[in-house]
């Protein structure tokens, strides 16, 4: 097993210092910078294909290291999104939420983080919640936590509640605050910081320029169903309100009540297209 490998398993995390080499970041920074913004329920820059064809042979040499885990698979990976300070990106304790809505889990879900302009090593990162940390502290609440997402975490008093932004209600309340168990991985650019689906994570902070590609990887022959997806809450229906890719979901989800995940993933990609094209002929009968 690499070490890659053993460090996902053991913490949920892994720092790859020079995953990128100068010319690889460059032109990832020169691609946000001629970048394209797509507001949803945050502002993301989406990444252009030919920019993540760029690093695509990388990304898959290390996906390879996992083709013989089973309980950790990633093995296909989509577009890139960047996340920048500058967009004002800035999320407290959480687990990731819309990737979980689609994923229905987070096993087999690879976050590769990349900072591809990041001036200052020890601010504006990514703090995180190693896996074997929250194991040793709350075993029972990490049990009910692993391989999950959307889950919100406040601290208040000393004391933290996770709340459950998928089916509503708490996850767990912990007596000590989340923060004590954080750290802090001081990223370079062109460092990669390989994230499991269901670590906690925050931004450190704000405070300096930081632009960020991530790219997700993920296991296609996982299964999805409709009783997952339609499990909601008042947090989870906020995300599927302010995002029309939730109504192709429900439309996958209509015509059948199972299906793999590249099945419901072609679903939605066509009906984004669907979309693009529809909003391409309203422009040009404006014109
Ligand atoms: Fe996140």
């Amino acid at each position: 097993m690499s070490y890659i490998v053993e460090q996902l398993l053991k913490r949920g995390f892994v720092h790859v210092p020079g995953f990128l080499d100068i010319e690889e970041t460059e032109a990832l920074a020169d691609d946000y910078r001629n970048g394209q913004f797509h507001r949803t329920v945050y502002t993301l820059g989406h990444a252009a294909p030919e920019a993540i064809e760029l690093i695509s042979d990388k990304i898959r040499s290390l996906l390879t290291q996992f083709e013989d885990v089973t309980q950790f698979k990633p093995s296909r990976f989509g577009g890139g999104a960047y996340f920048a300070t500058e967009k004002g990106i800035n999320f407290g304790w959480h687990q990731d939420h819309e990737s979980y809505f689609i994923n229905q889990t987070h096993q087999h879900y690879l976050n590769i983080y990349i900072p591809v302009i990041k001036p200052e090593l020890e601010r504006t990162n990514l703090c995180v919640i190693p896996v074997d940390r929250f194991m040793e502290h709350a075993p029972e609440a990490w049990s009910r936590l692993e391989w999950g997402g959307a889950a919100t975490a406040k601290t208040e008093n000393g004391r933290t509640t996770i709340s459950n932004d998928h089916a509503g209600g708490l996850h767990a309340e912990l007596d000590f605050e989340l923060e004590e168990l954080g750290e802090t991985p001081a990223l370079a650019a062109g460092d990669a910081l390989l994230l499991r689906g269901d670590m906690f994570h925050r931004t450190q902070d704000n405070d300096t320029e930081r632009v960020a590609i991530s790219i997700r990887a993920f296991n296609p022959d996982i299964t999805v169903v409709r009783e997952h997806y339609e499990q909601s809450c008042p947090a989870k229906r906020w995300f599927q309100a302010n995002n029309p890719m939730y109504g192709a979901i429900s439309d996958a989800f209509e015509e059948r009540d199972r299906m793999i995940l590249s099945e419901l993933m072609m679903s939605m990609f066509k009906a984004r297209q669907a979309r693009e094209r529809a909003a391409q002929t309203q422009q040009s009968a404006a014109e």
